[in-house]
């Protein structure tokens, strides 16, 4: 009698956990794409209708991206892309730009030894080499199944046409407007103010694109297009010249893979911070019931802040770009070591980042990088994140090409102690040296249950990113919620320095805030950012595909 009474409310839990939340976002059978945009969400379907693969719908996305969203889409930047083929193949591909020969670990110091204000932030001096179209055509070249004619001809067909401005956009121009003109005298594109409905046309960006289709990764790193370049950006006192952009190649690397309970992560590796970083939050996590605790309750959100505060103390440290620095990954992973971090973590009182490490920074948070995610008929899938870094990137714009160039150069560690733009502080492992990529936090990540492909997900948000990720991932897996429900759910973040937990405006009650600050938790009132813009996608129990397409920004679902 006694063993049914224990049975019966345990066959009870099993039933529910096997429970199918329903999905509330886009349904589709086959293949969908989830991106910042809907024109580029329909470009990106658009392929995969004509017989495109996934990687096929990566190209046409990113670059209608660069068309649609020039806030994040670019070709003056960099990403990561992640990959799972039906047959369980993985990889990732790290088209992160890179330092240039000229640079040098003090690049961005005064005479003093004091980071120059916005030097590695605005204008040419911050511009990284560019790594977007060298990782497209990789991509394409290894795995497209399409002409590149095919693939592109949609998306120049959209610069020339033009693309609507929305709300969020014309909201998004009009506060950066003083910045553009700034760098680019008030003359340039964007100087004059967009109203949402109208329509802005490229067609610059469509003969910059135009080049690409027709010479591949040369029309840009190299002849015409790379000449203009590098004269503009240095003749803006930047210093990236035709060699380093000839020089530069994506490159593949092994993905980060690790075993949450029964789900298997794969997620970008170093020079990303991701991977690395939602590893150890998720193993210092793994030990605990957090299904019994509740989605975002105290105990929720106490247990993930440590594991964060403990994670990015690490990340700060021992991260950087793994071609120049040694990365401790066999310590810095193993459960013994995660299971030591978390040696004097206690529900009843906050640990202090101070006793983890030190250092005290203003927090500077912005939601620029962009991420897609696509699922093709095939059962493939890709998870993409690109960035210019901030919002337009360094502001600077070429507009005989027709874009934007990132300020990717503020990701290193100007001088090690010393907070980026994300209140980051970084140390010796992810100085500036020539041809070296920054440390990034972009979080592309594929998600396994039982072996097969469950989750496709990721987001903007700088530091932010990778708990974004981990809480989207938690949302579904242990709280159950729906893909897009997952998404939508508020967000929370804590990344070591400073030391405060940052809630999003709604959804974190009063008496949870009071709750924690009563064990010590400090609780950034006056700072309630929106975290993240989450793009993923789940596969359902009979195989069909939900979206989660972010509410926060105008992110779409589309899929057939
Ligand atoms: N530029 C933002 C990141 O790479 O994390």
């Amino acid at each position: 009698m006694r063993r049914l009474t224990l049975l019966v409310p345990l066959l009870f839990f099993v039933q529910c956990k096997k429970q199918t939340t329903p999905p509330t976002g886009l349904v589709a059978k086959k293949a969908m794409v989830v991106s910042a945009r809907g024109e580029a969400s329909k470009i990106g379907v658009g392929i995969m209708q004509k017989g495109g693969n996934v990687f096929d719908a990566m190209v046409a996305t990113e670059m209608a991206l660069a068309v649609a969203y020039p806030f994040a889409g670019n070709l003056g930047g960099g990403g990561f892309m992640v990959y799972r083929k039906a047959d369980g193949e993985v990889g990732a591909l790290d088209y992160r730009e890179k330092a240039p020969l000229s640079a040098h670990a003090d690049m961005y110091l005064d005479s003093l030894g004091n980071v120059i204000p916005n030097m590695s932030t605005v204008g040419a001096t911050a511009v990284g080499v560019p790594g977007t179209v060298a990782g497209i055509m990789e991509v394409h070249q290894k795995f497209g199944s399409l002409p590149l004619k095919t693939i592109l001809e949609p998306v120049i067909a959209l610069a020339k046409k033009g693309v609507v401005v929305t709300e969020k956009q014309a909201k998004r121009i009009e506060n950066y407007q003083e910045e553009f003109i700034e760098v680019n005298g008030d003359s340039t594109k964007f100087a004059q103010g967009f109203k949402a409905g109208d329509t802005i046309k490229y067609p610059k960006l469509a003969q910059t694109l135009t080049k690409i289709m027709n010479e591949g990764r040369n029309g840009f790193y190299k002849g015409e297009v790379a000449q203009q370049l590098a004269s503009f950006i240095q003749e803006n006192g930047g210093f990236i010249t035709e060699e380093d952009l000839a020089k530069y190649e994506a490159k593949w690397r092994y993905p980060v893979k690790f075993k949450y309970k029964d789900l298997k992560v794969i997620s970008m590796s170093p020079p990303s911070s991701g991977g690395v970083t939602m590893n150890q939050i998720f193993k210092m996590m793994e030990p605990y019931d957090v299904r019994s605790f509740g989605h975002n309750s105290a105990q929720t959100v106490q247990l993930f802040t440590e594991a964060a505060r403990r994670a990015y103390a690490d990340r700060n440290y021992f991260l950087g770009d793994p071609d120049f620095v040694d990365i401790p990954l066999d310590v810095i992973l193993t459960d013994s070591y995660l299971k030591e971090r978390m040696v004097n973590f206690s529900f009843d009182k906050a640990t202090l980042s101070s006793d983890v490490s030190h250092g005290e920074v203003e927090i500077v948070e912005s939601m620029e990088t962009t991420h897609y995610s696509i699922v093709d008929a095939q059962g493939n899938a890709i998870s993409a994140t690109t960035t210019l870094n901030g919002a337009y990137g360094s502001k600077l714009y070429h507009a005989e090409l027709g874009f934007f160039l990132n300020n990717e150069m503020d990701d290193f560690s100007a001088k090690p102690g010393v907070p980026n733009m994300f209140g980051l502080i970084g140390a010796e492992a992810n100085s500036i040296a020539p041809e070296k990529r920054m440390l990034s936090s972009m979080t592309p990540t594929i998600v396994e249950k039982d072996g097969k492909l469950w989750m496709v997900v990721g987001t903007p948000g700088g530091s932010t990113i990778i708990t974004a990720v981990a809480q989207t991932i938690l949302n579904v897996y242990e709280f159950d919620l729906s893909m897009q429900d997952a998404v939508n759910a508020p967000r929370f973040h804590h990344q070591w320095l400073p030391d405060m937990v940052v809630f999003e405006p709604d959804g974190f009650s009063d008496d949870l805030k009071s709750n924690l600050k009563e064990k010590g938790y400090i609780i950034n009132e006056n700072r309630t950012p929106i975290i993240g813009k989450v793009d993923a996608i789940k596969v359902l129990p009979d195989g069909r595909l939900e979206g989660g397409a972010d509410k926060r920004g105008d992110d779409t679902a589309l899929g057939f």
